[in-house]
């Protein structure tokens, strides 16, 4: 099944906003059968939204804790995710690098605390402009996605979704061509193989995500032959949300 993950960020500011963009997209979700969604709304609205959806939306965090419980003020576990029925968690998102400083060796740890919960983790990683201009997008995938990845077996592996999400086409409007995401899906790849093998590789979902919209959408799953999209900004939107999905569902 293709994946397709909104991520909704800081956003609505209202629950009932929230409820609303969640139960019209379920509507649509329950009926196509080839594409699996994943919503990712904010901590507080997790638990309504299981209560207003058909079942057919699988609900994801936008971040999580390394630690299951204890005295870590303002924090959430991976345990209570999976007790409110959570399934994925995103986890490195490039935002959450940049304005709250997380380190590959937390983004690690969150991974590892993800992963013995039972919960999928959906890892981020991506370069920045400069990073692109100077060449270095493959030192730099190689780089987040072998410390992500530190000390997780072949066996826990068979959980981890990959998104490629260049930090350079996130919220800009300026999607990465598909040539791009293909050969950055291609060369993660390439990583997996080498760390485990190819049969496992092969079974991992790699997404791509940055400036994704209805135009665009149907070119990194055709073209760059990719499993999935992560979708911030036009997930906020029913209408253009709706679009990409029906889009996706008809190649
Ligand atoms: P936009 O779709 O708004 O560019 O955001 C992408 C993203 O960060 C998804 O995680």
């Amino acid at each position: 099944k293709i994946l397709i993950v909104a991520n909704w960020k800081c956003n609505p500011t209202t629950l009932l906003e929230a409820k609303r963009l969640f139960q019209t997209v379920s509507k649509t979700a329950s009926r196509i059968l080839k594409i699996q969604i994943v919503v990712c709304p904010p901590f507080v609205y997790l638990p309504i939204m299981r209560q207003v959806g058909k079942g057919a939306i699988k609900l994801g965090a936008q971040d999580c804790f390394w630690e299951q419980n204890g005295a870590f003020t303002g924090e959430v576990s991976p345990k209570m995710l999976k007790d409110i029925g959570c399934s994925y968690v995103i986890v490195g998102h490039s935002e959450r690098r940049r304005y709250f400083n997380e380190t590959d060796e937390q983004i690690n740890k969150k991974i590892k605390a993800v992963l013995k919960s039972r919960l999928n983790p959906l890892i981020c990683i991506g370069e920045t402009i400069e990073q692109k201009k100077h060449g270095q997008t493959p030192k730099v995938l190689r780089h987040q996605l072998e410390s992500a990845l530190k000390g997780i077996d072949r066996k826990a592996i068979k959980k981890i979704i990959v998104a490629y999400e260049p930090v350079w086409a996130i919220g800009t409007g300026i999607a990465c061509l598909p040539e791009e995401a293909q050969s950055a899906g291609l060369y993660i790849r390439k990583l997996l193989t080498e760390k485990y093998n190819r049969r496992t590789a092969d079974l991992i979902p790699v997404l791509y995500g940055g400036s994704v919209n209805a135009n665009n959408a149907t070119n990194y799953i055709k073209e760059a032959k990719l499993q999935g999209l992560l979708v911030g900004g036009a997930s906020l939107n029913p209408k253009e949300f709706l679009s990409i999905i029906r889009s996706v569902s008809l190649l």
